[in-house]
């Protein structure tokens, strides 16, 4: 069999930065595509095509860009420039990030929208909606405000209340006004665009593509079924066109007329794999009538009416080729603490700060898939059970096993494991890796498959479990002290490092980055899953000269735990305390640091502003030794462009992501290479000799983009 897969993530709304909710979407999916890709059908690797994009359009981008007094499409380039640095940073491989806002999207989605129009399934009908008599325009939801219903808050917006967080209608607010021009909105008849969900027809569609195996899980079956009702009778006609002013995709024939965004939204899907193949010189049109084509998507269940009831009936209705191959995949959400997540409460953790406080992405990778599985369940963040697991698990099974066996390998055996395993090693490898005569790889694999990584990891945990046991009783730290046990040695540790390794290949969909570190280690090129069945998984190892060992990861600290729940302001306070002492002793040890510049007043220094800057994006500067070049965010909504010499002492990716400090009031000035907007700060020894390093400046965690430091 050949599979051929089109894996998507809910597109994320370009009006915020992503949160750890969204990282988990992104683990989940990005684990189910490592392991495709790791697969080799009859055609040879498995075909996997892994995209998503912003999804740009609606009202709170609208108004998010004007309170910042830029165009929306400038808003959504700001969003989208600030999010490789998560992608980057939690090893989740998109093939293509693109934007709803895009050619490809405009002509997609008015071309399904015109086949839904031919095949009699839009329908106008007038109703009324709140006007602003003096700007002379229709309101969304959004640009009205007023006097909550419920609990009598004030300035809440025309749709829920953000003090008791009930949810109405924009004609149930008390004293209306428009937030344009504060007068009191009339209502006004107005012609909408409604897909007719209503007609026969898509309640028998609906019917039969939610039935048919294998697209979705038992209970979402169960729940659409609930929507549809005995007969569609509870199917209501949707109503999918906005007024201008509206940022979106205008209506083919409908002047004034816009897409509402979850029209479009979802067609951003193709328009994301259109662009992708584009740019590959892969042919689209092809790979949508291919029979071996799959579309899988992953959603919460937040978007879940969306996904299994309009999509589908609009893709169907428009005749698209598509409309076979959906899958959809839903999860629960990601609490933390068993709480929703909520800024405003400070719960919540920031992913950008668990990326700065250096903790490992892939402890979270592991924690988060640990938790999985393929129900529509929520699933909880807690730090002490996150530390727990990702201690006793990596490191006190799976590191463990390399770092108590591997020095020997070095130190006695020149690097060169042993040419054959005795009989009761072999033993011990079926042991670990076999269940009843049949292969746990398998059973494993099914389990990635399946998207049941909890039941995955507890049985890789079971091989990692005997392979310790294995060492425990052969104790090679008790074996290399006798030159005679020698062969005894080479053996036992040769075992441990193939069961090591089977467990790497196993756990590669999950730690992507470890096992690239243990390939090089062992010697390895890319991973495959048939690595890990059969003989394979010893012979290709035995007699082999493996790399020096060195650590692969650290445990978790918990006090990193406590720093990611911190409010920022606790953490920069109490945490330089301790740091003090070392340096003062330090300077006095060193010689010959560069004199002082001469006394400036405190007005002298407030002239200078200094900021916290992001660095978004940092490149080479082509035809420049020192130079890199680094787009920073300072906050201002719009990014700034600064040529920094720091290229001796950096590679790009390791900045891009990091804060910094800019000097942001200095005059631009004009280079070979461009205008650079300010200036990086930057530590070097006066000596350049002694030490010709370079040292960016980067601040505590906490600070954000913007905050000015004096
Ligand atoms: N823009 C829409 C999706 C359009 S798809 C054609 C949207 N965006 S979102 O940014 O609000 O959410 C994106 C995804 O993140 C959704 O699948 C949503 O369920 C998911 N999550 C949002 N909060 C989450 C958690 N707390 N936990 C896990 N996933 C979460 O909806
Ligand atoms: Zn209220």
């Amino acid at each position: 069999m050949t599979r051929k897969l089109f894996v998507t993530t809910a597109l994320p709304y370009a009006n915020a930065a992503f949160h750890i909710g969204h990282m988990m979407e992104y683990i989940q999916a990005d684990i189910w595509v490592r392991f495709q890709r790791m697969q080799q059908d009859a055609a040879g690797k498995r075909e996997v095509h892994f995209v998503c994009a912003d999804d740009t359009h609606g009202t709170p981008i609208m108004i998010a860009a004007e309170k910042e007094g830029i165009t929306p499409q400038e808003f959504v380039a700001k969003i989208a420039a600030g999010r490789q640095q998560y992608l980057d940073g939690f090893h989740i491989g998109f093939d293509n990030w693109y934007s709803t806002d895009s050619p490809e999207n405009v002509e997609l989605s008015q071309g399904i929208y015109r086949k839904l129009r031919d095949a009699g399934l839009i329908v106008t009908k007038t109703v009324d909606r709140f006007f602003d008599p003096v700007k002379g325009m229709f309101l969304a939801d959004r640009n009205i405000k007023g006097e909550c219903p419920n609990c009598g808050a004030k300035d809440q917006y025309g749709d829920n209340c953000e003090v008791c967080g009930s949810a109405y209608q924009p004609t149930d607010l008390v004293n209306p006004f428009s937030v344009f021009t504060g007068s009191t909105p009339i209502l006004k008849p107005s012609e909408q665009y409604f897909f007719a969900l209503s007609d026969p027809r898509c309640y028998t569609f609906l019917k039969e593509w939610l039935n048919t195996p294998g697209r979705l899980q038992p209970e979402m079956v169960n729940k659409v079924s609930e929507w549809l009702g005995d007969a569609g009778e509870k199917l209501a006609d949707w109503d999918i066109s906005r007024d201008a002013p509206y940022f979106g995709i205008p209506i083919p024939d409908a002047p004034g007329k816009f897409f509402y965004v979850w029209l479009d939204a979802p067609v951003g899907y193709l328009a994301s794999l259109k662009n992708y193949f584009g740019k590959q010189g892969m042919d689209y049109d092809a790979f949508l009538q291919d029979p071996d084509a799959e579309q899988v998507h992953f959603i919460g269940k937040d978007i879940v009416s969306f996904h299994l009831l309009f999509w589908p009936a609009m893709l169907n209705f428009a005749q698209h080729p598509i409309i076979d191959k959906l899958k959809v995949n839903v999860h629960g959400h990601l609490t933390v603490n068993n709480e929703k997540m909520s800024k405003s409460r400070g719960t919540g953790i920031s992913p950008l700060r668990y990326l700065d406080l250096k903790m490992n992405p892939e402890w979270l990778r592991y924690y988060i898939a640990f938790k999985l599985n393929s129900k529509v369940e929520d699933l909880d963040f807690n730090g002490e059970d996150f530390v727990a697991r990702v201690n006793s698990d990596l490191i006190g099974k799976y590191i463990n096993i390399a770092s108590r066996c591997a020095g020997f390998i070095a130190k006695k055996f020149d690097g060169k494991l042993a040419e054959t395993l005795t009989p009761k090693a072999q033993q011990w490898i079926g042991r670990a890796l076999t269940v009843n005569g049949a292969e746990r790889q398998a059973n494993i694999g099914a389990n990635f498959e399946s998207r049941e990584y909890g039941k995955a990891l507890r049985e890789i945990m079971e091989i990692a479990d005997i392979t310790n046991q294995y060492v425990d009783e052969n104790k090679p730290w008790i074996l290399a002290k006798d030159p005679e046990k020698n062969a005894e040695l080479h053996d036992v540790c040769t075992t441990a490092l193939i069961l090591f390794r089977q467990l790497t290949i196993l756990l590669s969909p999950v730690l992507p980055q470890i096992a690239a570190r243990v390939a090089e280690f062992l010697g390895d090129a890319e991973y495959s899953w048939r690595d890990t069945s059969g003989a394979t998984v010893y012979e290709s190892m035995l007699g082999r000269t493996i790399f020096t060992y060195s650590h692969l990861m650290q445990r978790v600290d918990a006090k990193m735990v406590e720093a990611l729940f911190d409010r920022p302001a606790a953490a920069a306070v109490s945490a330089p305390v301790a740091a003090v002492a070392a340096p003062v002793a330090e300077a006095a040890a060193s010689e010959g640091i560069e004199e002082l510049a001469p006394e400036i007043t405190i007005d002298d220094f407030t002239k200078i502003d200094l900021r916290i800057a992001r660095i978004v994006n940092c490149e080479q500067v082509e035809g420049s030794s020192k130079l890199l070049r680094l787009t920073l965010d300072v906050g201002e909504g719009r990014l700034r462009n600064v040529f920094s010499g720091i290229k001796s002492a950096y590679r790009p990716e390791q900045l891009i992501g990091k804060l910094t400090v800019l000097v942001a009031n200095l005059a631009p000035r004009k280079m070979k290479f461009g205008v650079s907007e300010g200036m990086v700060l930057c530590a070097s020894a006066a000596d350049e000799k002694a030490d010709p390093g370079l040292y960016v400046l980067e601040p505590w965690p906490g600070a954000k983009p913007g905050m000015r430091i004096g």
